[in-house]
């Protein structure tokens, strides 16, 4: 396993012969689409904006700033339909590729999909509900229960999709990599997608993911 690691290393991000870096893009199976080294961080800092925004409306329903909230949860909406964008354009779509041949990953993923358009649901009705409604001390109860609700889905949400979700996105180079699965060519002008082979594309980490848990 060692000597596929160090051959693995030196095709992705070692040195070669003339002493450069030599890097190669990843592509799913079958499609163009890139494996992208800066996506999950670019991920992750979605989800830390998108709880700053959503405790920015908490605070102001605790403030009674009835003319803000609406403002602000426009902005939160806003974030989190870019953000699923982006998971189901570039994070889903690799994935479903890479693992159509392995059944019960290629399950989880599918598993985690279903469940973000649920919560994707869930957040669009809410905001639909109370868009066109005027907040205020008649109302305020009742659109705060139905905030801390979204609010745990979504806290539950993040913290599986970034102990399981990405794990899985960042195996999957190694992964396919012992596959078989080969690289295509970089093109130095673009800015592609580079795998640098880390500790956290251990293939072995998926052993111990675990399936996502919103059904309770
Ligand atoms: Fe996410």
């Amino acid at each position: 396993m060692l000597s596929s690691w160090l051959s693995f290393t030196k095709l992705f991000g070692g040195n070669g012969a003339n002493g450069k870096r030599e890097n190669s893009v990843l592509y799913a199976p079958g499609t163009q689409i890139a494996f992208d080294t800066k996506l999950v961080t670019r991920l992750k800092r979605d989800h830390q904006e998108l709880v700053r925004i959503y405790l920015m409306v908490t605070r102001q329903v605790q403030d009674r700033q009835f003319q803000k909230i609406k403002p602000t949860m426009e902005s939160f909406v806003h974030e989190f339909n870019a953000h699923v964008l982006m998971e189901y354009t570039k994070l889903y779509v690799f994935l479903d590729y890479s693992f159509k041949n392995d059944d019960s990953t290629h399950d989880l993923i599918v598993q985690f999909r279903k469940e973000m358009n649920l919560i994707g649901k869930a957040v669009r009705n809410f905001y639909g509900k109370w868009k066109e409604t005027n907040l205020g001390l008649d109302n305020i109860e009742p659109f705060t229960a139905e905030l801390q609700a979204i609010g745990e889905v979504l806290v539950k949400r993040i913290k599986t999709e970034e102990e399981n979700l990405y794990e899985i996105y960042q195996s999957a180079p190694g992964l396919l990599m012992i596959n078989g699965h080969k690289t295509g060519a970089v093109d130095a002008n673009l800015e592609a997608p580079l795998f640098e082979f880390g500790r956290q594309n251990n293939p072995q980490s998926l052993k111990s993911l675990r399936k996502p848990r919103y059904s309770s």
